[in-house]
């Protein structure tokens, strides 16, 4: 996988840029990941015992669908809904295949924009071990002015198990261990040179 960590409007992907190899998100699902990432989600479910109870929502979208998504909020819903809970096309994380939207299923309608994924119950234990495959919860509640987007308890992106675990210890967001990181490296290469 050749994906840059941190995709946002300041950081958009590259034109034309394709994952490389995607596979369903779970079992049977017509929602499509990155295959490392599908496996990680499935083995979460599965190791919470979340298997039928949790369905993924939406998964990888191809540029024409982000933009179509985004076009169509903006039509159905306005400009500031829209900005919350749509990323710019061409800066989503959904384009990456690295992005799943997930619901509890309820039996229910499910929202495709905001999908029920609660806080308690089987979803709860979904995001406790989230970290441990890989998982961040990309858009918590307090860090929407470092986002730029809406809280979204839906949303999980994937970064691997120890940039997870950083992130989730240190309670940062994926833009503030970014820059640390970045920090860090220029750095490390100061002291190289000295
Ligand atoms: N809902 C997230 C922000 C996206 O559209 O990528
Ligand atoms: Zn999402």
């Amino acid at each position: 996988m050749n994906i840059p960590l941190l995709v946002n409007a300041a950081h958009p992907l590259a034109e034309g840029f394709e994952p490389s190899s995607l596979s369903p998100a779970l079992p049977g699902s017509e929602v499509l990941l990155e295959s490392e990432c599908a496996a990680a989600l499935t083995a979460l479910v599965r190791a919470v015992g979340g298997e039928g109870k949790i369905i993924a929502v939406s998964g990888y979208r191809p540029h024409g669908e982000q933009v179509l998504l985004w076009e169509n909020t903006l039509r159905t819903c306005g400009e500031d809904f829209t900005r919350k809970y749509v990323a710019l096309p061409g800066c989503s994380e959904h384009e990456t295949g690295l992005a799943i939207d997930l619901a509890l299923d309820t039996g229910g309608e499910v929202d495709f924009i905001r999908p029920y994924f609660p806080y308690d119950g089987v979803c709860g234990k979904f995001r406790a071990r989230a970290a441990e495959f890989g998982f961040i919860e990309r858009y918590q509640s307090g860090k929407e002015h470092i986002t730029g987007i809406a809280a979204e308890p839906w949303h999980f992106r994937y970064v691997g198990a120890e940039h997870a675990a950083a992130m989730a210890a240190h309670c940062l967001a994926l833009e503030e261990y970014a820059e640390l990181l970045t920090t860090r490296r220029s750095l490390h290469g100061q002291r190289e040179k000295l």
